[in-house]
């Protein structure tokens, strides 16, 4: 059920303990989303990084805009994307999925790759404060909205010393009301510590799920009053189950080919990660969850900050995904276990 007002979500059929504990704010802002957002990487369909495949191959558009509606319907109200994304194609979906209910929910997007829409292809980066303004105008025109809630530098290992100038000109575009709030995603807790000094700097992106504590982003978080929204909670869909040890992911899949991610190899699961995750099969289905479900509720359980927002393609991935918010966190003896056999009781690294 959704507070049309606030865009916050009550949790229906949960205990009251589980539903506050899933209460989020975003930083030291007033903007509350729900304690799970979608990741709309996969919704942008084909495109390449210098040629090699960036996206997830075809996607269904008109599936695509049915899954954000459900996701709505189920309480959620954070979106993540990305001018990247399918260069344009993803800001331009969620926009149009969204429509008249953008006010209501909180819509995050990033900037700082170049891109050609023509060929569908990322350039290079760009963070010089010009080029954020037309990144911002152009995304905003894509999402069809006139404020972006979230403004997130996208350029992960952007040198500290080009950081200063990119906050500034964030801070410039929270004075205009074009944005309310910004971040940097980035797995660097150097990087994330320098940005958190900036007055309206919200969250830190980066991975995290149960292969991926990212116990020292977590802690640069807790330190700063900052949100954790969280990448890749479900390991790029091997912490699904859905994915053995006889799969192979086709050429245009990113997974096949982005050499930066652990999880899968050359578009096959890791047989290393796999046999982890049957360790912790029974606990993370605990309670009648999915493992999908498992996955996220062992991220809520690691940090009161976080919001997973896992990736889709279908209905019923987001409807299993929502699902999750019913079950709330596991158990902090759940997790302490969970990590206990993945990584051994003193070692909170994978
Ligand atoms: N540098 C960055 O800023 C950066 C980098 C990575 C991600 N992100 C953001 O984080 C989001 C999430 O990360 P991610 O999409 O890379 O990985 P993820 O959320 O761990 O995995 C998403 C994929 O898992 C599969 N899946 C999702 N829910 C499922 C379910 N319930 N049952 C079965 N399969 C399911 C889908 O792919 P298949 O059906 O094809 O398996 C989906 O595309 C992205 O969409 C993006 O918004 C940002």
């Amino acid at each position: 059920m959704t507070n049309q007002q606030t865009g916050t979500f009550q949790q229906t059929g949960t205990s009251p303990s589980t539903s506050a504990s899933l209460a989020r704010r975003l930083g030291r802002t007033d903007i509350e989303p729900s304690a799970l957002g979608l990741g709309c990487w996969a919704i942008g369909g084909p495109f390449t990084m210098f040629g090699q495949p960036d996206g997830w191959g075809e996607v269904n558009d008109e599936e695509s805009v049915r899954a954000i509606r459900r996701a709505l319907d189920l309480g959620v109200t954070f979106f993540d994307t990305a001018d990247a994304y399918g260069t344009g194609h993803s800001e331009r979906v969620l926009g149009r999925a969204l429509g008249a209910d953008r006010e209501r929910v909180v819509v995050a997007t990033k900037f700082g790759y170049t891109y050609d829409e023509e060929r569908r292809d990322l350039t290079g980066s760009d963070t010089s404060p010009a080029y954020v303004r037309r990144a911002c105008e152009a995304s905003l025109r894509r999402l069809g909205t006139d404020y972006l809630d979230l403004y997130q530098l996208h350029v992960g290992d952007l040198p500290v010393s080009e950081a200063l100038a990119v906050m500034e000109t964030l801070e410039d575009l929270v004075a205009a009301g074009t944005i309310r709030a910004y971040g940097w995603s980035t797995d660097d807790a150097e990087r994330a510590e320098f940005f958190a000094s900036g007055t309206n700097c919200a969250v830190v992106q980066h991975d995290l799920n149960l292969f991926r504590p990212a116990t020292d982003l977590l802690a640069t978080c807790a330190r700063h009053d900052l949100t954790s929204v969280d990448r890749t909670p479900l390991a790029m869909g091997l912490l699904t189950g859905k994915y053995g040890a006889g799969s192979q992911l086709p050429a245009d899949d990113v997974r096949t080919v982005a050499t930066w991610q652990p999880w899968f190899d050359g578009g096959r699961p890791s047989p290393a990660l796999l046999a982890k995750l049957d360790g912790v099969r029974e606990i993370l289905r605990s309670g009648g969850r999915s493992l999908a479900q498992g996955a996220l509720a062992w991220i809520w359980g690691s940090s009161d900050r976080t919001i997973p927002i896992p990736g889709f393609r279908t209905v019923a991935q987001v409807e299993d995904n929502a699902g999750a918010l019913a079950h709330g966190p596991l158990t902090p003896a759940q997790v302490a276990e969970v990590n206990a056999l993945l990584r051994g009781p003193d070692d909170a690294s994978v």
